[in-house]
C-alpha cells in the first residue's frame, strides 16, 4: 500500500492494536486448563476421532503414515488435495479447470476502453474492474429464478498496491505520485457488478448487460440508520450528514436473504492525514487507529476531505457496513448505520425462524471484538424490495465468551450500562459512532483478529476465521484465544441454542462455542496446531480470513498471510462434522505474493469464484520487475487481480 512496503510490514500497519481497554475476562489457570481440556474433547467429537486418539499435533504421530488411507476413507470431499509449494502461478487440485473469468482492467461498463497500463486514466478505471478484488458473491437472475448458469457476481475491490500499478516511479509513492494517479486510485477502489452467463460448453464469460456497473470513491452514497444525519457526521460539503461520496477499502460481504449486497469497510483509516489528535474526535479516532501525520494513501494532498485537521468528521463516514440493490442499476448504495462502525471485515445477514433478520460482522484488528445485530422487523419473503431497509432499525450486540464454553451477547444501546452521558455517549448516534469504545465498556471479548463470519446453513453453526495475532501475550490467553504469539489463526464456531440447521435461534443471548481447529503446523511442536489427526506436514493451513460454506454444510477456508510460514495462499475444504472433521484438504494455490479472496459458489455449487488478490506484492517487486506477472504474463503487463471461475471437468459439484 505504500512505498513497496511487504506484505507483512502491510498487514502489522493494517492491523496495529488500538484496544486499550483491560477487557480480558481471564478466570483462573485451573478454570483454563479444564477448559483446553474440553475443547480437546469438543474437536475430537467423532466416533473415529475418538478411537485415533488425541487430535495431531506431535511431530512424528503415527496417524501420519496411514494419512492417505485414513483421509480418503474419512472425508466427503472427493478431491485429493494439492501439495504445499509457492511459485509465480496458481494450482487446482486434480479434475478441475480454473480460468480467469476478469481480470483488473477488463470492462465491466459497456463502452469501457481497452486496458493500456501505460495509459491508464480515472475515466477509463471507473469503467472497469477495479483493483484487489476480494469479496465476491453470486445472486441469479432473475431475483428468484435460482439460476445456476446466469446471474450477477458483486465483486469488492479493496485497495490498491501502486507499486504493481503504475508505470511512473514518482507515482508509486504516496507523497509524489501525482493527482491523475489518486484519481485513478479512487476509481480502482469500490465494487463491480458484473453479469454472467455459462454457455452450453460449460464456459463462464462476462455479459456486457445493463446491471453492469461500477461504484468507487466518487459515487453518492446515502446514510441511513440511527447514526444518519448527526452532527457528528455533517461537513462542509454535506451539511445534512446524510450523503457521502464513495466507499473505501471493501473487504469481505455477502449477499443478504433479499438479494443484495452487504460489504464492509475496512482500514478506512488509512485514507485519512492530518492529526486526528488535534480534533475534536481525538478519543474516537485514536481508538480507530487515524494517525498524526500522512496517511499512507496521499489523497489529502489532493482532496482536502481526507485530511482530519481540514474536515474532522469526514472520517467519522466510513468504516460502516455498505448495502447495494444490484438487481437496480440506478439505486444509491447506503451505509448501515445500525451495523455499528469499526473495521467491518464483512457481514452475513440471515433469517431466523422467527423471522427476524441477524447480521454477524468481525472486527479486523488484533484485540478487537465480534458482532451481530438483530432486526427489529421481519423477512417478507413476498416482496424482496420491502426488506431493503430492515437493517436500519434492531440492536447491536458485542459478544463475551467465557472459558466454559458458553458466551453471551451484551446489547450495544444508549442509555443502558455504562453507555451513558457519563462516558460521552449522548445518543444511540455516539454509541454506533464509537461502537470499539461502547465495547469496551461492556466487556467485550478481546479476539485475535476477527476476519470473516458465515453461518453454516446445514447445521446453524455460525463459523468465525480468527486470522492471527502474534501480539497476544501468555498472560492474555484464554479458553477462546488458546494461544499467545498466535501467528497461525483458528476457526471459532458460535452455536446457537436449538436444533439443527433453520431450528437454531439466532436471536438468543447465550450460545455456546467451540473451536474447528487451531492452524500451523502439526509437525511443529512449538506451533500448537490442532487438527483431524489425519493432518500432517503436507496439509496444514496458516492464517484463515475468508470462509465459505457449500450446499452441504462443508467449510472452505480462504488464507492470508500463510506466506509468512512457507507455503503459499490459497483454500482448504473441510467438513464440519462427522468422520472428517477438521480433516482440512488444499484445493487451490495462489500464484506468489497473492492471497485468496471471495470464494464463494454459484446456487448449485458447480462453480466456485476465487478472487486471486494482490498477485506479487512481496518486498522489491514493482511494475517493472514484478514477482509474477500472473495471471497473463505477457512482458508488457503488470500483475493483475483476479476472479476465477474454477469448475470441475466434465460438470458436477465441486468438493463432490
Ligand atoms: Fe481485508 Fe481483514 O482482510
Ligand atoms: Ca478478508
Ligand atoms: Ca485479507
Amino acid at each position: 500500500m505504500t512505498d513497496a512496503l511487504p506484505e507483512a510490514a502491510r498487514g502489522d500497519r493494517d492491523d496495529l492494536p488500538s484496544n486499550p481497554s483491560a477487557n480480558t475476562p481471564f478466570e483462573t489457570i485451573l478454570t483454563r486448563a479444564m477448559s483446553r481440556r474440553r475443547l480437546l474433547a469438543g474437536a475430537a467429537s467423532s466416533a473415529a476421532l475418538a478411537a485415533a486418539g488425541a487430535l495431531s499435533g506431535t511431530a512424528g504421530s503415527a496417524v501420519f503414515a496411514s494419512k492417505t488411507a485414513a483421509a480418503a476413507g474419512l472425508s466427503t470431499l472427493g478431491f485429493e488435495p494439492l501439495a504445499h509449494g509457492y511459485d509465480e502461478t496458481h494450482h487446482v487440485a486434480r479434475g478441475y479447470e480454473a480460468s480467469v473469468l476478469i481480470r483488473w482492467g477488463d470492462a465491466v461498463v459497456p463502452g469501457a476502453p481497452a486496458f493500456d497500463p501505460q495509459a491508464q486514466s480515472a475515466a477509463a478505471q471507473a469503467m472497469q474492474f477495479g483493483y484487489n478484488n476480494d469479496f465476491v458473491g453470486y445472486t441469479p437472475l432473475p431475483w428468484g429464478s435460482g439460476d445456476p448458469a446466469h446471474g450477477l457476481l458483486c465483486v469488492n475491490h479493496e485497495y490498491v498496491d501502486r507499486e504493481l500499478m503504475f508505470p511512473d516511479a514518482a507515482d508509486r509513492v504516496a507523497t509524489t505520485q501525482s493527482k491523475a494517479a489518486v484519481e485513478i486510485e479512487m476509481a480502482a477502489h469500490g465494487h463491480s457488478v458484473i453479469e454472467i452467463a455459462r454457455d452450453a460448453a460449460g464456459r463462464w464469460a462476462v455479459v456486457p448487460g445493463r446491471f453492469n456497473r461500477r461504484i468507487h470513491v466518487g459515487t453518492p452514497i446515502a446514510i441511513a440508520g440511527p447514526a444518519a444525519g448527526h452532527d457528528r457526521l455533517r461537513t462542509s460539503a454535506d451539511p445534512s450528514g446524510r450523503l457521502v461520496l464513495g466507499t473505501i477499502n471493501n473487504c469481505a460481504g455477502s449477499i443478504t436473504p433479499w438479494g443484495t449486497v452487504l460489504m464492509a469497510e475496512e482500514n478506512f483509516n488509512n485514507y485519512f492525514s492530518g492529526d486526528a489528535a488535534k480534533t475534536a474526535e481525538a478519543r474516537n479516532y485514536k481508538r480507530l487507529g487515524l494517525g498524526t501525520g500522512e496517511a499512507e494513501y496521499g489523497w489529502a494532498r489532493f482532496f482536502d476531505r481526507f485530511d482530519v485537521e481540514k474536515e474532522p468528521n469526514e472520517a467519522n463516514r466510513f468504516g460502516w457496513m455498505v448495502e447495494i440493490d444490484p438487481y437496480d442499476p440506478t439505486s444509491m448504495p447506503v451505509k448501515r448505520t445500525a451495523l455499528g462502525r469499526f473495521k467491518h471485515e464483512g457481514a452475513h445477514a440471515l433469517v431466523d425462524k422467527s423471522g427476524h433478520v441477524v447480521a454477524y460482522s468481525g472486527d479486523d484488528q488484533r484485540f478487537d471484538y465480534i458482532y451481530k445485530f438483530v432486526s427489529k422487523g421481519t423477512f417478507d419473503a413476498s416482496d424482496r424490495k420491502a426488506n431493503i431497509g430492515l437493517l436500519d432499525e434492531g440492536t447491536l450486540h458485542v459478544a463475551k465468551f467465557a472459558d466454559d464454553h458458553t458466551m453471551e451477547w451484551l446489547p450495544l444501546v444508549f442509555g443502558e450500562g455504562p453507555l451513558t452521558p457519563t462516558n460521552g455517549f449522548h445518543s444511540q448516534a455516539d454509541v454506533l459512532i464509537e461502537t470499539r469504545r461502547a465495547a469496551d465498556l461492556l466487556g467485550a471479548t478481546p479476539m485475535d483478529r476477527p476476519e470473516d463470519i458465515e453461518p453454516n446453513l446445514v447445521t446453524g453453526v455460525v463459523y468465525c476465521a480468527l486470522t492471527n495475532n502474534g501480539k497476544r501475550k501468555k498472560e492474555q490467553v484464554d479458553a477462546v484465544n488458546p494461544r499467545a504469539a498466535n501467528e497461525h489463526g483458528h476457526i471459532l464456531e458460535m452455536i446457537p441454542p436449538g436444533g439443527g440447521g433453520g431450528d437454531k435461534d439466532h436471536t438468543a443471548t447465550h450460545y455456546r462455542w467451540d473451536i474447528l481447529l487451531l492452524a500451523g503446523d502439526p509437525t511443529k511442536a512449538a506451533d500448537g496446531a490442532k487438527y483431524h489427526p489425519a493432518v500432517g506436514a503436507g496439509d496444514w493451513l496458516s492464517c484463515p480470513d475468508n470462509v465459505a460454506v457449500d450446499t452441504r454444510g462443508r467449510l472452505w477456508i480462504a488464507t492470508d498471510g500463510a506466506p509468512k510460514a512457507g507455503i503459499a495462499d490459497g483454500v482448504w475444504a473441510t467438513d464440519v462434522e462427522g468422520d472428517g472433521r477438521a480433516l482440512v484438504k488444499l484445493f487451490f494455490a495462489c500464484p506468489r505474493g497473492a492471497e485468496l479472496c471471495g470464494p464463494s459458489f454459484n446456487s448449485d455449487d458447480t462453480v466456485y469464484f476465487a478472487a486471486v488478490q494482490h498477485p506479487g506484492e512481496e518486498k522489491g517487486s514493482t511494475f517493472a520487475t514484478p514477482s509474477t506477472r500472473w495471471p497473463d504474463f505477457r512482458d508488457d503487463q503488470p500483475p493483475k487481480p483476479a476472479v476465477m471461475t474454477i469448475t470441475k471437468i466434465g460438470g458436477g459439484p465441486i468438493g463432490g
